[in-house]
């Protein structure tokens, strides 16, 4: 478990979108899975203002670790969001955007979504296998959209399952356990001091953390980098 830890959120978007840039001009064709939330959100504002000349967005594929199951127009949906603070301000195939169809029914989309995986991305021990994932992490735990009241969803055999917010309940399409842990490498984008606790259960492996989804992201290739601010590792 490596980890960066910043001053501000601010520096935690530079140092990764620096990370990011390198990744993808050592690769032929790039396929990430982004995620949803208030960090992300940030380091696609970074990248859309500061990074046009260092990354070549033509041979990136872009597709989502997880969505709410909300019309793609909706204020809640990661896609429309990272369309409004990256997609729109960058030059990028739209053949290359692989959105989760947050409008389409819950289980259909799970199935769909899989088969998309299948379809577009490489292969490893007969499981698609992203360049790299980027997740966040709640301040339960949570990781992607497996909440640790469904934490259950982490061990299916299919790629993308349905999940249930625990408090509001809306449905929501997440990729699971075998496809984050397939990955090349796993990015966790984590600010704020009301993930300090979670985080510091989970790289101490002290307290409840076998209860929280994200202690669970142990990819094979064993390639998992923590970008944090000082909030979050508790050092504030
Ligand atoms: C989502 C995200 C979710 C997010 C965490 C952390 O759809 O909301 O995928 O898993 O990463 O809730 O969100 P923040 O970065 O806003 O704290």
């Amino acid at each position: 478990m490596k980890f960066k830890i910043s001053k501000t959120k601010q520096e935690v978007a530079l140092n990764f979108s620096r990370y990011l840039a390198i990744l993808i001009a050592n690769r032929e064709e790039v396929h990430i899975a982004l995620s949803g939330g208030s960090t992300p959100k940030i380091v696609f504002d970074e990248l859309a203002a500061n990074f046009q000349e260092d990354i070549d967005w033509t041979h990136v594929h872009l597709y989502w670790g997880d969505e709410r199951c909300v019309e793609p127009t909706d204020n809640q949906s990661n896609y429309k969001m990272t369309v409004e603070h990256l997609i729109s301000k960058i030059d990028i195939p739209q053949d290359n955007i692989h959105r989760i169809k947050g409008e389409n029914e819950p289980e259909y989309e799970a199935k769909r979504y899989s088969d998309v995986l299948d379809e577009n991305l490489p292969k490893s021990g007969d499981l698609p296998q992203f360049d790299l994932v980027i997740l966040g992490m709640g301040d339960d735990g949570h990781t992607a959209s497996i909440f640790p009241h469904e934490i259950e969803l982490w061990n299916s055999d299919k790629s993308c399952e349905v999940a249930e917010h625990p408090d509001s309940g809306q449905k929501r399409i997440t990729i699971t356990g075998q496809v984050i842990n397939n990955a090349e490498t796993v990015v966790f984008l984590v600010t704020g001091d009301n993930k300090a606790e979670k985080y510091t259960e989970i790289k101490n492996e002290t307290g409840d953390f076998r209860k929280y989804p994200a202690s669970l992201v142990k990819p094979t290739s064993k390639r998992v980098l923590w970008f944090l601010d000082e909030a979050a590792a508790g050092l504030t």
